[in-house]
């Protein structure tokens, strides 16, 4: 089975794995931090196994991961600690990893912490939300948002930039990845098989640059790819931002 990253099943392939049912109860819709993690919490082994836990020809295409190795460039290796915010089974943390960047995976989901822990060894993973990251000030040298956003209201990625810009260290570069469209949200029921109904938004490029910006964080590079994957429906994007020097 594959999934998109919103949750949709889109193409079904052998082997379907087995899953248990999880049924909403006392979610809402309102609450999406606590939807997300509930939803994370219930499917981060399936997630694992299907999307897996290294990045990979099925779920990122050549221009995305040079983006991510921009990144790496960009960031530098031995400069200090690069976060994995949204990190899920630590797929991107493990690519910066392999770089010989100093990574450390952030997700607000016990259990796919847990995923990523046994997944990859010898990496940090901590709990934490991108609106409130367990980090101090000016902590890391560079930040990865490798499709988490899609879930936060087009409306609250004001306060997720501003945690952002308080954890960037001054020069610190940011990596924001998602599918692209015009702020629209999708909520899908059953999201992954969870039972959940998990809402994904598409974020308007230009809306998240403008937001990046009231949030002091610079732009440098904004590109659109179109949708080439299977499970791709929209174009995907990719924007660079710099916290500039204070
Ligand atoms: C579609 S998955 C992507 C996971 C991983 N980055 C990858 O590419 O495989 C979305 C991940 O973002 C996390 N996430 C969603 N909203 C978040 C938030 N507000 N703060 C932190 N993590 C969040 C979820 O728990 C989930 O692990």
């Amino acid at each position: 089975m594959k999934w998109d990253r919103a949750g949709h099943v889109v193409a079904l392939k052998a082997p379907v794995i087995e899953s248990r049912l999880y049924r909403v109860c006392c979610v809402t819709d309102t609450d999406h931090l606590a939807t997300v993690r509930a939803v994370y919490d219930a499917t981060a082994e399936r997630y694992a196994q299907v999307v897996g836990s290294e990045l990979s020809e099925f779920y990122e295409r050549p221009l995305d991961l040079a983006f991510l190795s921009a990144f790496v460039e960009l960031v530098g290796v031995e400069s200090g600690l690069v976060g994995d915010l949204g990190c899920g089974p630590g797929r991107a943390t493990a690519f910066l990893s392999a770089r010989g960047l100093e990574t450390v995976g952030v997700d607000p989901s016990q259990a796919m912490l847990s995923v990523a822990r046994q997944a990859h060894h010898g990496i940090r993973f901590e709990e934490g939300f991108l609106s409130a990251l367990p980090f101090p000030d000016g902590f890391l040298v560079g930040a990865v948002c490798w499709y988490s956003i899609i879930h936060t209201p087009p409306d609250h990625l004001g306060e997720v930039f501003a945690e952002l810009g308080r954890v960037l260290r001054g020069g610190g570069h940011l990596l924001l990845a998602f599918q692209a469209g015009d702020g629209e949200a999708v909520s899908r029921d059953d999201a992954y098989g969870t039972g959940f109904t998990l809402t994904n938004y598409r974020h308007s490029p230009d809306y998240v640059a403008r937001t990046l910006a009231a949030a002091g964080l610079q732009v440098s590079a904004q590109t659109l790819r179109e949708p080439e994957l299977d499970h791709e429906s929209t174009p995907q994007a990719f924007i660079l931002a710099v916290d500039p020097d204070r």
